[in-house]
């Protein structure tokens, strides 16, 4: 079957056929999903619940994985999903959903800002690919927004500022502006704040955009409230409905974004629900920022 992508966003996002992500891929089906991520970055799959060695297995023919260890606040008697998995579910190791006042769900919200994967490690992710096992009933989109429209029509002004800015990200600065600040000194050294560059340029597309997420909470340089001042007068421009596709989600979609062109986040839906999505996620080069800077 022929591959065929169609745009379905205002500037990005495409939907692609003739790929089974369930089935080991050719050479040229690898090369057919890269070439549509770098022009479109966020790609939908319309397909069948897959295995997690299926994910695995395809998410392994696109990139080197990247690991989830010590990114939540389960423990380790709780995780339901091997390592190699981001649980982005909103259940329990019982596979119940979590009650509304649990810690792990209310640390999980902070995937309602925007932000962009792994931002706070030092080497953030390249791509995410998001599998979903059951839907809520209402509610539970994820939304997508076009950093590199972002950073084409930010004025010349912001632009200027923006270059070669660094800024921390951390965890911990995500969950601050939601009011959950109850981590423990464990939680609190592992989530040690990293650096990144604010604009930043893809590496095979060669164009800039703005590396943007809630985790970031200070500019190096700057005093603090001007910094996240700034960096929330970017997040609302680089936002605006015109820059954001919005996936609602099927059982068997797949969805594959780049982390370094797009921020996304979660919308909500009724605690009670099932929601069970599956994260694999890639590695990207490496840091954005000499660490020596
Ligand atoms: C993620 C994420 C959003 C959602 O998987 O990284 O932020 O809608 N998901 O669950
Ligand atoms: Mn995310």
């Amino acid at each position: 079957m022929p591959v065929k992508t169609r745009q379905i966003g205002p500037c990005f996002a495409g939907e692609i056929d003739g790929i089974d992500p369930a089935k080991p891929l050719s050479p040229a089906e690898v090369d057919a999903i890269h070439a549509g991520m770098d022009e479109y970055a966020v790609l939908v799959f319309h397909g069948r619940p897959m295995t997690q060695k299926e994910q695995l297995d395809f998410t392994r023919s696109l990139g080197e994985l990247e690991h989830s260890t010590g990114t939540s606040l389960r423990a380790a008697k709780d995780i339901r999903l091997p390592s190699v998995f981001a649980d982005v579910s909103n259940l329990d190791k019982d596979e119940k959903p979590f009650l509304r006042d649990d810690r792990r769900r209310l640390f999980a919200i902070g995937n309602r800002l925007w932000h962009s994967d792994s931002s706070f490690k030092t080497t953030p992710a390249k791509y995410s690919l998001l599998h979903c096992l059951s839907v809520a009933s209402k509610g539970g989109n994820t939304e997508f927004a076009d950093m590199r429209a972002a950073y084409d029509t930010l004025d010349g002004e912001r632009k200027a500022l923006a270059e070669g800015l660094v800024c921390e990200h951390s965890q911990i600065y995500s969950r601050q502006q939601l009011g959950f600040m109850d981590l423990t000194e464990e939680e609190k050294l592992r989530f040690a704040p990293v650096l990144q560059t604010l604009v930043r340029t893809h590496p095979s597309t060669g164009r800039k955009s703005l590396y943007l997420s809630s985790h970031a909470g200070s500019i190096i340089g700057w005093p603090v409230p001007e910094a996240r001042f700034f960096l929330r007068d970017l997040t609302e421009h680089a936002t605006q409905r015109r820059f954001v596709y919005s996936h609602k989600w099927a059982v068997g979609d797949l969805v594959i974004w780049d982390n370094r062109r797009t921020m996304h986040r979660a919308r909500p839906y009724p605690p009670e629900d099932r929601r069970d999505m599956r994260r694999t996620t890639l590695q990207g080069e490496g840091p954005t920022v000499s660490q020596a800077a």
